[in-house]
Formats: C-alpha cells, sequence, structure tokens
C-alpha cells in the first residue's frame, strides 16, 4: 500500500483528536459519581472498613447510647447505657448492607426496611431481624466472640 493511502485528510484528523480529547474529559468526568453523598450521621462508618479478627472493633465510647456504629460487616449497638449488642450488617430482606443507624434505628438503604437496636424489624419489607453477633466488652473495646 502507497503511502499517500494512508495518510489521514488535515482536517478528518484534528476532527479524530477532538473526540479522543472530548472521551478522555467525560471518562474523567465520570470517575467518582458513584460515591454517596456525604451522610451528616457521624455514627456512621462505612462499609469497606473491616473489623479486625478476634480483636477490638470498636471502642465502648465510639457507640453511642440509643444509637450505634456500623464497623465492617458487623452493626454495634447500645440501646441502654452499658447493654451493647452486636448483628450482621447483612439485611435479611435482601442481603443488602445496612447503611446507617439514625433515630433509634438500624436503617437498609435498599429497600427500606428498618431494624430495633435490638436487631428486631421496626419495618418491612424484611420480616426477618438481624443476625445477632457475639461480642464482649474487654475494658474500654468491644470484642467479637
Ligand atoms: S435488602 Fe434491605 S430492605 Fe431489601
Amino acid at each position: 500500500m502507497p503511502l499517500d493511502d494512508v495518510r489521514m485528510p488535515r482536517q478528518q484528523m484534528i476532527r479524530g483528536t477532538g473526540l479522543l480529547l472530548t472521551a478522555g474529559t467525560l471518562a474523567a468526568c465520570s470517575g467518582g459519581g458513584d460515591k454517596p453523598a456525604a451522610s451528616s450521621e457521624a455514627v456512621t462508618t462505612p462499609p469497606s472498613a473491616d473489623p479486625p479478627t478476634g480483636g477490638a472493633i470498636t471502642k465502648t465510647a465510639d457507640v453511642p447510647v440509643g444509637s450505634g456504629v456500623i464497623v465492617g460487616d458487623v452493626v454495634v449497638t447500645q440501646p441502654s447505657a452499658g447493654d451493647f449488642k452486636a448483628f450482621s450488617s447483612k439485611c435479611t430482606h435482601k442481603g443488602c448492607a445496612v447503611n446507617k443507624v439514625a433515630d433509634g434505628t438500624i436503617d437498609c438503604p435498599c429497600h427500606g426496611s428498618k431494624f430495633t437496636l435490638d436487631g428486631a424489624v421496626a419495618k418491612g419489607p424484611a420480616t426477618e431481624p438481624l443476625e445477632p453477633k457475639t461480642i464482649s466488652v474487654q475494658g474500654d473495646s468491644i470484642v467479637l466472640g
């Protein structure tokens, strides 16, 4: 093939470069758009923060009375002072991870189920309580198991 046949007319080349730049800009702008909006809930920890296995998952002082925290796949609540409970963060409806503890309930973002700080269903569509986890308080820490 003669070299002249593979040369691109200047205008076509410029147009092609413009398309590449536009595509690159769109790709750069779309990154991170699927992050959830910042929440005003100070007691929620991102589900990606996995708790250490067999070690302290949180400090007792970090679990507000009448509320709770989500640490990895565990929800730790303190329904009344000194009474700590823990549950799997997996919603019993369809398995989404609950993502918020607020106004006295543990909330699932997928279909709106809410659970009490004792893990019981407060609002459907879930019909089963959250799976309890065994924890113990060791000093100022809450430990799984
Ligand atoms: S998965 Fe939680 S409400 Fe449906």
